[in-house]
């Protein structure tokens, strides 16, 4: 097996522990995906792409996915590190903690960074109950509850969000954090307390602290909102620490998650209030950016969820204005960007609060895209008949044109910004040109899925089946290495696959098909393997079929072999009765092979059982 060094790094046993002692039902549920039972399986809206009816199928007894409407599959190991954008490693340390396995990490520094890391974590989880408790117990924190009730935040909501209250001393924290045993330096480490003069302080004092969850609901840091207008800033936050990079995390991801697969778009706003209202309104598919200017990893990390993000922010702020700089990011993604305004000084609290949240749904439904408002926006606030200020909004409009994927998008703007600008779709084009754009030819996939499945000729058919009657019973495979050899597999595909079982069998021992998934790390193999796990019991006739397949592809691989001597006889200088000897033995083993005819390919089409 071709095993990249990095997988060495943990032994194989290892591995197969934690994958084997890892249920893929209860990962992929831990994942945040909703899954219904369907007979011996289960099935959930695929998480990888958009889709209204479930094609994604788990199976608890082959411990595989697979989605029959995106050909996603693979085993609890590929879900996690797809789903989750983790490295092969990084899944394997995560699995493997879920589970209380001990990595014998060969690196002791790492494992030692990775020590340090996890305290780090149970010291913020420690403070976000500590926080929590103290603003549902403590009298002090009688005027926090009054402020948030008065801004309507309701008991459910202040506990899903697990709000909490720092009181106004300055070295609470400090006291009953070290009490529990955490270090000064840990503290600093989280950045809840600063060193000063006066010795250690606790940052956040009669503050509401808004835990900040990462995307897979760890506890980053908090943001802290002062109670009244004389304190200042009005938000504190975290500052940039080993678990907190703001770049990398977006307010209610975590808790967003379910919702973006299902509404397969995002709503992003500026402030916690916002996120804590729309979800307490019903609307939960909503992430704050929470002042800070997207990111590229802000779009990466949407993108794993939602193929399209509403932005819906009041036009006048600094916030819009900072979002705004990072849309082209999105873009890049190849994300769909659309932008509900809302009126000046208003956001998503105070704007639901005031007119309803349908008010709100309408609002966001009715959001135009990025190409439209920059052009609206320019229309509406600048005199575009000039020609200066006209150029200007067209370069404008190039900038986000160079950053669409889509070209039919692309398109329909360009003819869009025409109209609107009343110049000649042309000028655009050269437009782009100019500013370094390059028309590819190349097909464009879909954007979520994968390319169109190609027709398989009756030969690639064949090798299809007897590939997967190998998946489906592996013991099979010895039998079958004596009788065929990988490399006169002609679809490179199946030809990959199959080298990859040929060379896994090696000491009579079953080849186990969970560790060919791991040591592919292909995803379209795996995709592929499970697929064919999934798709249906194997026959009864196992046996007889995969004779049949053989048959077949000797037959084919034989025809190769007369089709190669009779070309080489044109050759000049062959010695026709070697070539004649060579062709009727070669036409001989096919007869002894079947005696009749063998092209016909009656059997089913192996891209049946998609939606
Ligand atoms: P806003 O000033 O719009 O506040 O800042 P808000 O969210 O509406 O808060 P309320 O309703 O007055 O309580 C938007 C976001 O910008 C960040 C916070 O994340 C805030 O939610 N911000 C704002 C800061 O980090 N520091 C500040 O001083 C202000
Ligand atoms: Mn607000």
């Amino acid at each position: 097996m071709n095993r990249s060094p990095k997988r060495n790094h943990v032994p194989r046993e290892t591995i197969d522990e934690i994958r084997s002692r890892s249920d893929i039902v209860e990962v992929i549920s831990e994942c945040g995906i909703v899954l219904r039972p369907a007979g011996r399986n289960f099935k959930a809206l695929c998480p990888f792409h958009n889709e209204k009816t479930p094609s994604f199928t788990v199976s608890v007894e082959k411990q595989i996915f697979y989605c029959f409407g995106c050909q996603t599959g693979g085993n609890v190991i590929s879900f996690v590190q797809k789903h989750e954008g983790k490295s092969f490693l990084e899944t394997i340390e995560w699995l493997a903690e879920r589970q209380n396995i001990i990595l014998p990490t060969q690196d002791r520094r790492e494992s030692a960074n990775r020590k340090r890391f996890t305290a780090l974590e149970d010291l913020n989880r420690f403070a976000v109950e500590y926080y929590h408790r103290q603003l549902l117990t403590e009298r002090a924190s009688t005027p926090a509850m009054q402020y948030l009730k008065r801004r309507g935040v309701q008991p459910k909501t202040l506990r899903s969000f697990q709000l909490g209250y720092a009181t106004s001393g300055r070295r609470e924290f400090v006291k009953v954090a070290t009490g529990k045993g955490f270090t000064i330096q840990q503290l600093i480490d989280v950045g809840l307390i600063k060193d000063e003069d006066k010795g250690p302080q606790d940052r956040f004092w009669n503050r509401i602290l808004f835990p900040i969850q990462n995307e897979r609901g760890v506890p980053v840091g908090f943001g802290g909102r002062a109670l009244s207008e004389d304190h200042q800033p009005k938000y504190l936050n975290s500052p940039a620490t080993t678990l907190y990079d703001k770049s990398n995390v977006l307010y209610n991801l975590d808790k967003a998650r379910q919702s973006l697969y299902k509404q397969q778009r995002v709503l992003l706003v500026e402030g916690y209030m916002d996120v804590l209202m729309l979800h307490q309104s019903g609307i939960e598919h909503v992430v704050a950016s929470s002042g800070t200017s997207l990111s590229e990893n802000h779009a990466r990390l949407l993108k794993r969820f939602v193929p399209e993000v509403v932005i819906v922010y009041d036009g006048d702020t600094s916030g819009f204005q900072a979002a705004q700089r990072g849309l082209h990011r999105l873009l890049a993604e190849d994300l769909r960007v659309r932008i509900a305004l809302l009126p000046a000084g208003e956001d998503p609290d105070s704007f639901t609060r005031q007119h309803g949240v349908d008010a709100f749904t309408e609002l966001t439904d009715k959001a135009i895209n990025l190409i439209e408002f920059q052009i609206q926006s320019a229309i509406q606030n600048r005199d575009i008949r000039r020609v200066d200020v006209k150029t200007q909004v067209v370069k404008e409009v190039t900038e986000t044109l160079l950053n669409l994927k889509n070209r039919v998008e692309r398109s329909e703007y360009i003819k869009y910004a025409a109209k609107e600008l009343h110049v000649d779709e042309r000028v655009l084009w050269d437009e782009l040109k100019n500013a370094g754009f390059k028309e590819t030819s190349a097909p464009r996939q879909t954007s979520r899925g994968k390319a169109a499945p190609q027709k398989l000729s009756a030969r690639a058919l064949i090798e299809h089946q007897l590939i997967e009657a190998l998946i489906q019973n592996p013991a099979l495979l010895p039998y079958v290495k004596t009788q065929f050899d990988a490399q006169h597999f002609t679809e490179p595909r199946f030809a990959r696959i199959a080298q990859l079982l040929w060379e896994a069998d090696t000491d009579g021992e079953q080849v186990d098909i969970q560790t060919l998934i791991n040591d592919s790390g292909d995803e379209a193999l795996n995709a592929f393997v499970s697929n064919a796990l999934l798709r249906r019991t194997p026959p009864p006739n196992l046996q007889a079929r995969v004779e049949g397949c053989l048959k077949k592809l000797r037959n084919f691989h034989l025809q190769d072999l007369e089709q190669r001597v009779r070309s080489h006889a044109r050759a000049e200088g062959a010695d026709e009765i070697e070539i004649l000897e060579q062709l009727m033995k070669l036409a001989n083993e096919r007869r002894a092979l079947h005696g009749r005819d063998v092209g016909d390919t009656h059997d089913e089409n192996p891209n049946e059982g998609r939606s």
